[in-house]
């Protein structure tokens, strides 16, 4: 296995832990948690410490994050034991193989290749269309059962989950199965009921170690079942081609390609519908912003980018140092775990004047919000387009949108998943 890591140094206790620990729950769903304050003035690099007391490195400086993310000498290789875990119900998962985001070069570049063709910006321009028949229909349905209802469900979560279902060929039918799955292995929260002096209450549970793992047994079991049913009976989609092209030829065995099914389902829509859902969220709570936007329909896709950079869903990527590397006067050892907080790094004064404010007209371009180097976002493309039509569709239909609760009542994303809303209650 390539970017195998079990001669790197493990031993971590000799360096210091640091005092803030990560990751830390946002304040306000929008800005980075306010714990790392103290983080920001200690640019561009920071001690933290994880949930098992480990101290980490974090990343918080623009400039050193581009250079470090496209630093061969970083792995992102997860199964070795000194891959650094955002929480204790990662920390079984991650061990795991995971194509694509858990390889490094070069067997990363040979996974990759196989599945540029489906992701240029040629290839995602020709899916506008669909996917604006897509928002189309759910907006329809939203309106004819009338308000209040909740976005996630009735809007950002079904686009992009029914995009990338007609682009892999995985039946929509089963999106609840997927979607639910997706969520625990994510570590998003999820909706339960207890029964508490005779009644049964709603909760929110957060999924444990084992609910991670077993999320990710039944996804590659199901993909398993999948591509056996397409095996006989081929459909249309990436997964088919993938199975025609590669699988049938000898040239992609099994396994990866189940992998390749998960992450593809997981990361193309769990991000998006957060963008969506965040994204509406924070433009309903920016009303300048929102009117300027509405009265220049041009500046969308500028708006999607500076929402990209202000929200940096995706809040720390992480890595191994496979060999000492010497970066912003200080010295990442071999062994020790790296974590890039996307969101301070977005926000880093030196690349974006006034970083905190959302501003349209700055330039938004360079930001981190998509990783950088080797493996920076697959989906970008389809992302942008699918934010684009969602929102400007959104809006266009609702002009009157508002949220239907105060919104510090609105339960958002804790710390160690991507960020987003889990309800968003709205009325027009
Ligand atoms: C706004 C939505 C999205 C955000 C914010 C986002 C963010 C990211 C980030 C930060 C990474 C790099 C992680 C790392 O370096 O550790 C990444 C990688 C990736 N994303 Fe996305 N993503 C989004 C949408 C999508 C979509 C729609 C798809 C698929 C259709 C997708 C598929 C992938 C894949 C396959 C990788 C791994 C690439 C590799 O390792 O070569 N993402 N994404």
């Amino acid at each position: 296995m390539t970017g195998s890591n079990t001669s790197v140094n493990t031993d971590h206790t000799a360096t210091d832990t640091g005092s803030v620990s990560f990751p830390q729950n946002r304040s306000c769903p929008y800005h980075p948690p306010t714990a790392y304050q103290p983080l920001r003035e200690e640019r561009p690099l920071a001690r933290v410490r994880l949930f098992d007391g480990r101290g980490v490195w974090m990343v918080t400086g623009h400039a050193e994050a581009r250079a470090l993310l496209a630093d061969p000498r970083l792995s992102s290789n997860r199964e070795s034991d000194a891959f650094p875990s955002p929480s204790a119900r990662f920390s079984g998962i991650s061990r795991r193989r995971t194509a694509l985001l858990g390889v490094d070069d070069p067997e990363h570049a040979t996974q990759r290749r196989m599945l540029i063709p489906s992701f240029t910006l040629k290839r995602t321009a020709s899916l506008r269309p669909r996917i604006q028949r897509t928002v189309d229909r759910l907006l329809d349905e939203m309106i004819e059962q009338g308000p209040p209802a909740d976005l996630v469900n009735a809007f950002a979560l079904p686009v992009p989950s029914m995009v990338i279902c007609a682009l892999l060929g995985v039946p929509y039918e089963d999106h609840e199965f997927f979607e639910g799955q997706s969520r625990k292995l994510l570590g998003v929260p999820y909706e339960d009921h207890e029964f508490f002096e005779g009644q049964s209450r709603k909760l929110l549970r957060g999924p444990e170690a084992r609910d991670t793992e077993a999320a990710r047994d039944a996804l590659e079991d199901y993909f398993r079942k999948l591509i056996d049913r397409k095996q006989k009976d081929r459909g249309d989609g990436l997964l088919d081609e993938l199975i025609e092209q590669r699988l049938n030829e000898g040239t992609l065995d099994r396994q990866e390609l189940v992998e390749f099914c998960t992450i593809l389902l997981v990361a193309g829509h769990e991000t998006t519908a957060n963008m969506i859902s965040l994204g509406t969220f924070t433009l309903l709570e920016h009303p300048e912003q929102l009117a300027e936007l509405r009265s220049e329909p041009a500046l969308m896709p500028a708006a999607v980018e500076e929402l990209l950079r202000f929200l940096s869903i995706a809040d720390g990527m992480l890595r191994l140092a496979l060999e000492d590397i010497e970066i912003g006067g200080r010295t990442i050892r071999a062994g020790e775990g790296v974590v890039f907080s996307t969101s301070l790094i977005n926000r880093d004064e030196s690349a974006y004047e006034d970083p905190d404010l959302l501003d349209w007209h700055r330039s938004s371009r360079h930001h981190v919000a998509f990783g950088f180097g080797i493996h920076q976002c697959l989906g970008q493309n389809l992302a942008r387009a699918e934010m684009e039509i969602a929102l400007r569709s959104l809006f266009d239909r609702l002009p009157h949108l508002r949220l239907a609760v105060p919104a510090d009542r609105i339960p958002f994303k804790p710390g160690d998943t991507i960020q987003g809303m889990i309800e968003l209650p709205v009325a027009w």
